[in-house]
């Protein structure tokens, strides 16, 4: 197969960030998706269905004219969210309310410090039908860094599921064999997304040749045997498991330091990269399902009209983009890619 038409897919996991950086990673995003879920990890975070609709309007402003892009806003949980504000939220077409842990990744200082503070919340969520998108990750000193998310699963997330029986749960950017068999195993309302990064690669491309700073993002890359598992997942043509990117842009020069910033800048080649995913796996044909069909159904939105197509064809990635006053390095910046989109 050297040709590959899908049906426009949607990113539901990405980050955007704001002011001028918008102009660099929105025409990207833009140019491969219809839609994308943008999370809220600003510094000051989204909190408010106001904010959400500003932040809605100078995304939009970034994007190319003659490109069609709607960007879905989601509001970031602290211990302090009121109930209220998911009802203003939803009427404002804000689709989802994202976790994260405190402490558990970039910008996430305001972030749960313990779940139960959130249930007032949280019961309003559920009974609205919007999802709850999940870090599912554990912070604490004691429980090693690869073992994080399969912690989260036990200790957080099964008790989280039982109270709120019919509180839709995307578990985001799984990269554990644990998360994958949890998600199969649950019930109609929970989903997983995984990246394309995740996919791609293991725990070695960190330490090849010396330590490798874009490899480098939160929930980490595992071992090869979680890798094969997200791989299988994603192949499945179970509408459980959909695409989100989580390409988190930061400067290059803040990711190349002595306590880099993790996250992978992935949006200018997404569907690319996705499609050497599949391509590798022998699972082209699944590739439809799961970036343009799963993740609108699990939302509840309308599957885009229109079409992309992918060609087999060798390109190379560039080495850096401008971004702001920095350079944004691409994950595999200089390195020639199988597929191309357009
Ligand atoms: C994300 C970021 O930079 O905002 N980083 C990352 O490594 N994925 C935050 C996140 O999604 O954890
Ligand atoms: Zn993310």
């Amino acid at each position: 197969m050297d040709e590959l038409t899908l049906t426009k897919p949607d990113d539901w996991h990405v980050h955007v960030r704001d002011g001028a950086a918008l102009h660099t990673v929105v025409p990207h995003t833009a140019a491969q998706f219809g839609r994308a879920v943008i999370m809220p990890n600003l510094r000051p975070p989204i909190t408010t269905a106001a904010q959400a609709q500003a932040y809605r309007a100078r995304i939009l402003a970034a994007v190319p004219s003659g490109l069609r892009f709607e960007p879905l806003m989601t509001l970031y949980l602290t211990d302090l969210l009121p109930p209220d504000e998911i009802v203003r939220a939803k009427a404002a077409g804000v689709v989802a309310v994202k976790l994260y842990p405190a402490g558990a990744t970039t910008n996430s200082e305001a972030g749960v410090t313990e779940l139960r503070k959130t249930y007032k919340t949280l019961e309003a969520l559920q009974r609205e039908g919007m999802p709850l998108l999940v870090h599912g990750e554990v912070v604490a000193a004691d429980i090693d860094v690869f073992d994080r998310e399969a912690v989260f699963i036990d200790t957080q997330l099964i008790p989280l599921r039982r109270d709120f029986p019919e509180l839709k749960i995307v578990l985001e950017h799984i990269t554990t064999r644990d998360a994958a068999q949890y998600v199969a195993q649950a019930d109609a309302f929970t989903a997983a997304t995984i990246t394309a990064h995740h996919l791609l690669y293991n725990r070695n491309a960190i330490f090849s040749g010396g330590i490798r700073p874009h490899y480098y993002c939160l929930p980490v890359l595992k071992r090869e045997a979680h890798r094969l598992a997200l791989v299988r997942a994603a192949t499945s043509a179970n509408p459980k498991f959909f695409l989100g990117t989580d390409s988190a842009p930061h400067p290059a020069h803040l990711k190349e330091h002595a306590s880099g910033c993790a996250g992978c800048y992935t949006a200018a080649s997404a569907l690319e990269l996705y499609a050497q995913a599949f391509d590798a796996a022998a699972a082209l044909d699944k590739l439809e399902g799961f970036a343009s069909f799963f993740g609108p159904d699990f939302y509840g939105l309308a599957r885009n009209q229109g079409t992309v197509t992918l060609r087999r064809a060798n390109w190379t990635l560039p080495q850096s983009y401008p971004f702001d006053q920095a350079q944004l390095k691409p994950l595999c910046a200089g390195e020639t890619l199988s597929w191309k989109l357009g």
